[in-house]
């Protein structure tokens, strides 16, 4: 199986890329190389002879169709992701998580890909007071991110109704591990405990968020792409619900620290209070989380406290001027 991947230099994206080698596909990956995408993230398959990497903006429609040629499916990782910088500049995010989208999905028509998995988010759903959201349930959006997401969302879901195109939709939930950017709240608080740096808390600290370890949600997408029924929608989510005060406490006491860190900070502008999905679906094809929250959030912690390469240049340079942007020097 050929797959074109894109946003394979970022956080989830470089982890699907390695189990997509490992399990025999080879893969394009096709990414902007954003100040989120890093060349390091794959390193290690650089070399791999069923890897390629192609330098392009999945907006951009010819660099595109060269890519998708032979390919057998898509798996759309590109996006910008961040929901702070979505409202500090939210167009970016239309143009690549909406246009973007619109753009592959016109390639893989066109190219007659078999397949087509959209990699979306539980934040399209908005914010829950209790119970936990179904894939039939509808939409509503908080942030620019998320509705330039919810946007993708739709685009994929008309090219499936209009166009027959086979396209599927993963919606995950919190996603940490290794070689996320430093500038989502797990690699940043982990980051700065162990720098003895502040940590920004928003608001009161109790939005809930549902974590999941990243090579658990890769399992996910997989099994999607593999079984997935066309036109469907499929959660992911890795049960682990806690409140950011919680993550917090947690981060202080792996990283050898105390709650002298934490710094209560204004709220982000319409922040959801709390995320939570019902998984039954991707389960009912064989999907099911294997690593626990606790032991995945120490490993987590270890290897950055193990790769200060990896991190280090990325905070002092451009997260630097985006942080004081948001905060002030401090
Ligand atoms: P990330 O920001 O770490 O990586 C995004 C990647 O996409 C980068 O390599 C970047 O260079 C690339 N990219 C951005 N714009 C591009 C463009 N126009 N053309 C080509 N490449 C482009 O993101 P992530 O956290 O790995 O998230 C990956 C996907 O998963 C996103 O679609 C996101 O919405 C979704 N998602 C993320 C989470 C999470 O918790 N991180 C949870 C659920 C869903
Ligand atoms: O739910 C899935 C989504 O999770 C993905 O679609 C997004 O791409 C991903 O960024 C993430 O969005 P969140 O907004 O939930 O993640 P973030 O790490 O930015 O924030 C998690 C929670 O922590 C949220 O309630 C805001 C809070 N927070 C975040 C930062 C960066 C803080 O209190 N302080 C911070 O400095």
């Amino acid at each position: 199986m050929k797959l074109l991947v894109t946003g394979g230099c970022g956080f989830i994206g470089s982890a699907f890329v390695r189990l997509a080698l490992a399990r025999g596909a080879a893969v394009v990956n096709l990414d902007k190389l954003t100040y989120a995408g890093n060349p390091e993230n794959v390193a290690d398959v650089a070399d791999h002879p069923g890897y390629t990497f192609v330098h392009a903006d999945i907006a951009d429609a010819d660099a595109v169709a060269d890519a998708i040629r032979g390919a057998d499916a898509v798996v759309n990782f590109a996006a910008e992701s961040h929901v702070d910088r979505s409202i500090l500049s939210p167009a970016d995010f239309i143009t690549t998580d909406v246009v973007g989208t619109a753009v592959l999905l016109d390639a893989a028509r066109r190219a007659d890909v078999g397949r087509f998995v959209q990699v979306s988010t539980d934040e399209v759903y908005g914010s829950i007071r209790s119970g936990a959201f179904h894939e039939t349930d509808p939409l509503a959006p908080s942030s620019p991110y998320s509705a330039s997401k919810a946007g993708g969302d739709l685009q994929v879901l008309a090219w499936h109704r209009t166009f027959g195109l086979d396209a599927v939709i993963t919606r995950g939930s919190n996603t940490f591990g290794p070689r996320q950017y430093p500038e989502k709240l797990i690699p940043l608080f982990v980051t700065n405990a162990l720098d003895g740096l502040e940590l920004p808390v928003y608001g009161d600290g109790m939005q809930v968020r549902d974590w999941i370890f990243v090579d658990d949600h890769c399992e996910g997408i997989w099994a999607v792409l593999d079984q997935g029924v066309a036109g469907e929608v499929y959660n992911v989510g890795g049960g682990n619900e806690e409140a950011n005060l919680g993550i917090t406490r947690r981060i202080l006491e792996l990283t050898g620290r105390d709650a002298s860190l934490v710094r209560h900070v204004a709220d982000r502008p319409g922040h959801d209070r709390r995320y939570a999905l019902d998984t039954a679906r991707l389960r009912g094809l064989g999907w099911e989380p294997r690593h626990s929250f606790e032991e995945a959030l120490a490993a987590t912690v270890a290897w950055y406290r193990d790769n200060r390469a990896w991190w280090e240049p990325i905070k002092s340079g451009e997260y630097r001027r985006y942080y004081e942007e948001q905060y002030g020097t401090r």
